[in-house]
């Protein structure tokens, strides 16, 4: 087996910082070494990677990607081939998608079909949460079967998108129950999904048919109102642990952070998009422009205080985790579906190349620290969805590894940084005081040099335990 060290850097973990070294050995990280240690001990590595002036961060784990997902008759633009190289461009090496089951359809059979989408296409290791779009006895009876069999251990419903994925709360309660049992963690996409298709109908009648619509006819009300109610099913489900997905509005934090308060598994995330982009600055641009920001839960308006909020949340761990929610589809022909019509615009912002980027320059200006976000963007979703050996620079974790560079920048945008198989950015024009400087992903460069070096299929699926982040 080949071994690599990584010297010179700061090693940043979730709780503190120092110099030193790591020495990895095959897949694995096998020692943290003091400065100058290596060579006391006469240890000389098969490669070294100079990390001198640089943060030696665990690699980026984003848990809420949606690669090939079908939506609004199309499909997400980029592929676990593309989507995971791209992933890897901006410091990721792991992501868990979504794969998706639909009323009438087995949960086994589609999972088949996600597994068959994925493998041997990946540049970076994944696994899989599986959406139950129909809650039945069959579904719930696999809900069981893949939490003991198959390493899925978290279930997405939805309370938003009536007719699709939508289940109703005696469907949500069943589900939480079934979960409550096989100790798995529901997601929920927190909308109150009723209420909203009736604003969206009068919003088209009066012909308020462009994209800001699309915010408008979802107010934060009714993401505070499903996320208040999730988490009370979530209660007479037994405490069953509740993590909502894709947090953009104050109010529903509020919702979070009391259910915390009150001892409950309650966790949430929020994702770059709603920390940096609002309804008036990108999805309220002239013409059918602001399409390229349709996503749900919506942009909120910058005359609030959401985004404050958010980053006070992760400060305060309110909110664990920041993923992307990657769905990334292309203005020409797949957001161009909803020309005339807003509520026919696919629902996704690309973003799985630009979160530690981003959630960095949080650091840069002084919303969270740097451990801050090392825990918020690798330790914790590890920890929060039961992958064991990701997310920490330790003995025996996987040699997952992120080599950043504080002392250069990134510019992202089409023509500038960009990986991601979409026609435009959503973060076209921002820069960053940092820039991924090597990428490690089980032992394997896969980025050095500005380059692109790993390969298709060196990703692997990863079976997932259970959450070991509950209270
Ligand atoms: O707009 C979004 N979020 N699209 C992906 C599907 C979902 O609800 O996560
Ligand atoms: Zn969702
Ligand atoms: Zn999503």
């Amino acid at each position: 087996m080949s071994t690599t060290l990584i010297h010179g850097g700061t090693v940043i973990s979730a709780v503190g910082r120092r110099e030193a070294d790591v020495l990895i050995d095959g897949e694995k990280i096998v020692a943290i070494l003091a400065p100058g240690q290596a060579t006391s001990m006469g240890i000389v590595a098969d490669r070294t990677v100079d990390a001198t002036g640089k943060y030696v961060v665990p690699g980026g784990v984003d848990v809420h990607t949606h690669m090939e997902l079908p939506f609004g008759g199309t499909e997400a633009s980029d592929t676990f081939e593309t989507g995971t190289r791209a992933a890897a461009w901006g410091g990721v090496t792991t992501i868990v998608d979504f794969a998706v089951q639909n009323t009438g359809f087995s949960v086994q059979d589609q999972l088949a079909v996600w597994h068959e989408k994925a493998a041997g296409n990946c540049a970076i290791d994944y696994g899989f949460h599986q959406i139950i779009g129909g809650v039945d006895d069959e579904s719930l009876k696999a809900m069981t079967y893949l939490v003991d069999n198959e390493g899925i251990t978290s279930f997405k419903l939805f309370m938003a998108y009536p007719g699709v994925l939508y289940s109703d709360d005696g469907q949500i309660l069943r589900a939480m129950q079934n979960a409550s049992e096989s100790g798995a963690m529901i997601m929920m996409h927190a909308e109150n999904g009723i209420a909203i298709d009736v604003l969206v109908a009068q919003s088209l009648a009066r012909g308020d048919t462009d994209p800001k619509f699309h915010s408008l006819t979802r107010p934060a009300e009714l993401e505070s109102e499903a996320t208040h109610r999730a988490i009370q099913l979530s209660k007479v489900a037994g405490n069953v642990p509740l993590y909502i997905v894709h947090m953009s509005a104050s109010g529903a934090l509020e919702e979070v952070a009391a259910a915390q308060h009150a001892g409950l598994n309650v966790f949430a995330e929020t994702c770059p998009q709603y920390l940096y982009l609002t309804l008036e600055d990108h999805l309220a641009q002239p013409g059918f422009e602001g399409a390229k920001w349709v996503c749900s839960t919506p942009l909120r308006t910058k005359h609030e205080h959401h985004q404050a909020d958010l980053w006070k949340g992760l400060r305060m761990n309110e909110l664990a985790v920041v993923s992307t929610d990657h769905c990334p589809f292309c203005f020409k022909d797949q957001k161009e579906l909803g020309l005339g019509n807003f509520s026919k615009i696919p629902n996704g912002i690309g973003g799985v190349e630009h979160r530690m980027e981003l959630i960095y320059q949080g650091v840069v200006l002084g919303e969270i620290s740097l451990e801050r976000w090392v825990e918020t963007c690798c330790t914790t979703p590890a920890r929060m969805f039961g992958l064991e050996h990701k997310g920490v620079i330790e003995p025996g974790a996987d040699a997952d590894i992120l080599v950043w560079d504080p002392n250069r920048t990134t510019k992202i945008g089409i023509n500038d940084k960009h990986h991601m198989n979409m026609d435009h950015s959503a973060y076209e024009g921002f820069e960053i005081d940092g820039k991924v400087d090597t990428v490690i992903s089980r032992g394997t460069v896969v980025i050095e040099n500005d380059t692109y070096v790993g390969t298709k299929g060196h990703g692997k699926f990863v079976k997932r335990g259970l959450s070991t982040y509950l209270h």
